[in-house]
């Protein structure tokens, strides 16, 4: 049905239709079509209305359509196969699936919302409809499962790269897979692994950037830590960042094949914001505090403390 209110508004684009227009034409109460409105509203649709005038849709939000991201896309295996979803739980979980169903190295899942996004240590990611960039890829690395934690440090360069493209000059990468826009977090990365001791059978590689997100969309708690393009005041194509995020993976995962990852990790030193930063870390059984002061060839973070330096391998920093 709301699909069938936004038909009409776009048919008569620019023109205002009353309430009651549209419930003759849809057999629907009023009330019915004022819900449906207020939804499209908060999904990004800019739709005026008056009580006398009736609604008005002005603009719509740009939407990652399979056909649309194919359209400009660079790459030659990265986004080469398109899985697009209105709505889902979380495209990690969708990716999931059908790498077990033996989809190919560089399909990629996008959704315009998710319902259940998953963050590192199963916190929640918030992902409302077209206000981020949602997607995972699925990629099929020929490296030790060991190595697989330094494929989140190659995302977090080439993301910080993408998003430097496009007008956010000042992000920084914070270990492992954040990145951060003057403090507050704009970008999530979570990398997942199938595989064995000895193989790695694939690697989900999940991005989630926060493109339109206003103060209203977030919890209160988040407010002062989260960001976006909007609560930057740069105004982003969705389609454009997504295709020049798929170009600097792509791009980064051809100089790993072809000379390892000393590249990868000498940029993500240089755009990291915390190195050099007291840090505090929690880690699974013991919480301290220290200097963040390099991380080693196996992107575990390295922390000098008076009693040396700790190596933290996973953990929550917190820049004191
Ligand atoms: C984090 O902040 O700890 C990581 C967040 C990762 C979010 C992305 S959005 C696309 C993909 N699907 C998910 O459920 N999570 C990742």
């Amino acid at each position: 049905m709301r699909q069938d209110i936004l038909d009409f508004l776009i048919q008569h684009k620019d023109e205002f239709v009353s309430g009651q227009q549209i419930s003759e034409q849809l057999g629907i109460s009023r009330t019915a079509v004022w819900k449906h409105i207020r939804v499209l509203k908060q999904r990004g649709y800019v739709i005026e209305s008056y009580t006398k005038k009736g609604y008005c849709l002005r603009e719509a939000p740009e939407l990652l359509s399979e056909q649309a991201i194919e359209e400009g896309l660079s790459t030659k295996v990265v986004g080469h196969h398109i899985v697009y979803r209105e709505r889902v739980d979380s495209t990690n979980n969708v990716a999931k699936k059908l790498a077990d169903e033996g989809a190919p190295e560089g399909t990629i899942v996008v959704a315009e919302e998710q319902t259940g996004g998953r963050g590192r240590i199963n916190r929640s990611f918030l992902s409302p409809f077209a206000k981020g960039v949602w997607f995972s890829l699925i990629l099929r690395p020929n490296i030790p499962p060991m190595e697989v934690s330094k494929m989140t440090l190659l995302a977090a360069v080439a993301v910080a790269r993408a998003i430097r493209h496009h007008g956010l000059t000042d992000c920084g990468i914070k270990w492992p897979n954040d990145i951060l826009v003057k403090g507050r977090k704009m970008v999530g990365i979570l990398t997942e692994l199938n595989g064995s001791a000895e193989k790695v059978n694939y690697i989900i590689m999940g991005i989630g950037v926060n493109t339109g997100i206003t103060a209203e969309d977030l919890p209160k708690d988040l407010q002062s830590i989260v960001t976006s393009f909007a609560r930057e005041g740069v105004r982003v194509s969705r389609l454009a960042l997504l295709e020049t995020l798929l170009k600097e993976i792509e791009g980064l995962y051809q100089t790993v094949c072809r000379d390892g990852f000393a590249p990868v990790l000498a940029e993500w030193r240089a755009l990291s914001c915390m190195l050099g930063q007291d840090v505090t870390v929690t880690s699974i059984d013991k919480t301290f505090s220290g200097k963040a002061v390099d991380i080693d060839e196996n992107g575990n973070l390295l922390v000098a403390t008076p009693e040396g330096v700790e190596v933290v391998m996973a953990g929550d920093i917190h820049v004191r």
